[in-house]
């Protein structure tokens, strides 16, 4: 495939910056043909940009006008709409987490799994920063020899209260399906596992609502081994 047509459902925060990243021409061989959004206000500005705009994820997804779709939805919508396209042929890339709750990352992942020949993704955008790549490189290539002890502490992705009140979703187990374990945090355990390799026990403390007026997570110590 020499041309990638490529959709995004969702044109909040995240959806916005894709588009601004494959319309300046960021993208080898993608382009961005349509988008959608639940909200059809938010449409006209990319119809005067030459896309063709659907007012739902299904819409865009039956529309024949893509061959890919990045789905950057709040995160319930992240399965319904990836097995969605994935069943119509697409190829996938999800924004994290690719789903709120395990069992339908699950359900998600064998969908993409049963479809070998089509891609399937999350966005974790931290494997792709040459700077984590070489911390993985000196770990697994033994330069640094056997790991003994990793201490990672992540303090300047933290939030505002003005960024979890700038959406209904935000910071409701209902709408997010979790805090700051589930949104911030999961770059940095993705990243984590990535270098390092996953933890056979871990505990942890975690502080719900201790420096943000809301009822999810916002402060988490982990001790893995
Ligand atoms: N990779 C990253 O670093 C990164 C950064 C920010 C956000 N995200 C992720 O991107 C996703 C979106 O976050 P955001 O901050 O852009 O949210 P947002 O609230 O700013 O935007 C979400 C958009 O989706 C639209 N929408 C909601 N339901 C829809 C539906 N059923 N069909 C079509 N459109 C619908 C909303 O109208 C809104 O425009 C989340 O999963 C979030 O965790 C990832």
């Amino acid at each position: 495939m020499d041309e990638v047509r490529i959709g995004i459902i969702g044109l909040g925060n995240i959806g916005q910056v894709h588009v601004g990243n494959l319309m300046d021409g960021k993208v080898p061989r993608g382009k961005l043909t349509a988008v959608g959004d639940a909200i059809a206000d938010k449409l006209p500005d990319y119809e005067a940009k030459g896309l063709k705009t659907f007012d739902s994820g299904e819409a865009l997804i039956g529309s024949g006008e893509i061959d890919a779709l990045i789905i950057a939805t709040p995160h319930f919508q992240h399965t319904t709409l990836g097995i969605a396209a994935l069943e119509a042929g697409l190829h996938v890339m999800v924004e994290k987490p690719i789903s709120a709750h395990k069992a339908d990352a699950e359900r998600l992942i064998a969908a993409a799994a049963a479809r070998p020949e089509q891609k399937f993704g999350g966005m974790f955008q931290l494997r792709v920063e040459p700077r984590y790549q070489k911390i993985r490189e000196l770990v697994q290539g033994g330069e640094l020899g056997d790991l003994i002890r990793v201490i990672w502490i992540m303090t300047d992705w933290f939030r505002a209260e003005a960024y979890y009140q700038s959406g209904g979703w935000r910071a409701t187990w209902k709408g997010e399906g979790g805090g700051v374990l589930l949104n911030q945090c999961l770059h940095q355990l993705d990243a984590l596992q990535w270098i390092t390799g996953m933890p056979s026990k871990i505990r942890s403390h975690v502080g719900i609502g201790k420096y943000h007026d809301i009822e999810v997570e916002d402060d988490v110590t982990c001790y893995m081994e």
